[in-house]
């Protein structure tokens, strides 16, 4: 295998732009492809087959780009349709369900584990059933915050709109006694600092730092790591909105991602 080969990402839309960060600051030598479906974004509230048909099309635009590994960045996507997907496709691919399941229970000391996401990844019971698989024995308490990504695309993550909000849903963590806490959705960690002034001692599972880790071991322990230690490429595609995904993904890196691309996929 040609090692000097990207890294494909997909999100339905920007949100997948923490799991491209922490990749980015993990694996500074890899070439990246993200694609995000801005076009049919959210997933969140869709159906499991329609979220695979779609996902189906991003794993098959990122191949065409012949990437190595794909990183389904996208909570619900990975929850919905990832075991699906890599029956379909040989290529090497890795959610962020896995990844966040396993940081949540190195994390707990109490074994009460809080999982957030949106609706459709909370109504799949993917955290829980991967959850329970590591340890049949911890106690887990999910909730589906669907204003949260709305909130965050707004810019209005550090607001005091985003505050309350946070606050309503997450009292239910707090009688619980959660120690730790699944931000399972890509939009969630923009909100950690209202999240923390919230639950003020809980550990919070950011998904994309997991993935990024897993990514890296994976690469390594399959000699998949590009050879080639010169400043790596970024790409970026979307299918509708390009300046907006710019506008927001810049403000989050805090640099600018440059050209954005707008592609049909099928
Ligand atoms: N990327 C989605 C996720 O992580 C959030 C946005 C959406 O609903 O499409 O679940």
């Amino acid at each position: 295998m040609n090692n000097n080969r990207p890294i494909g990402i997909f999100d339905s839309g920007v949100g997948g732009i923490t799991v491209f960060k922490e990749i980015r600051k993990h694996l500074p030598y890899e070439n990246i492809i993200y694609f995000g479906d801005t076009k049919h974004n959210p997933y969140g509230s869709k159906s499991k087959e329609t979220v695979t048909r779609l996902s189906t099309g991003n794993v098959q635009f990122l191949l065409g780009k012949n990437v190595k590994y794909v990183v389904v960045a996208c909570n619900t996507a990975s929850a919905l349709s990832l075991p699906l997907l890599k029956t379909f496709y040989s290529v090497p691919m890795i959610g962020v369900v896995d990844t966040g399941a396993k940081a949540a229970l190195a994390a707990t000391e109490n074994g009460k584990i809080g999982v957030i996401g949106t609706r459709a990844t909370i109504e799949s019971r993917a955290y829980l059933k991967a959850l329970l698989k590591l340890n049949k024995s911890l106690k887990i308490k999910s909730l589906a915050c669907p204003l949260f990504v709305p909130l965050v695309e707004e810019g209005w993550a550090k607001t005091k709109v985003a505050e309350l909000t946070a606050f309503e849903y997450l009292k239910a963590f707090k009688e619980f006694k959660a120690d730790t806490l699944v931000l399972g959705c890509t939009h969630y960690p923009f909100l950690k600092p209202v999240i923390r002034r919230i639950l003020k001692t809980t550990r919070l599972i950011d998904s994309a730092t997991e993935t990024a880790k897993a990514v890296k071991q994976e690469l390594a322990a399959n000699s998949m790591l590009r050879e080639n230690k010169n400043k790596a490429a970024a790409a970026f595609y979307v299918t509708d909105a390009t300046a907006r995904f710019q506008k927001i993904a810049n403000s989050f890196l805090g640099y600018d991602i440059g050209k954005v691309r707008l592609v049909e996929v099928e």
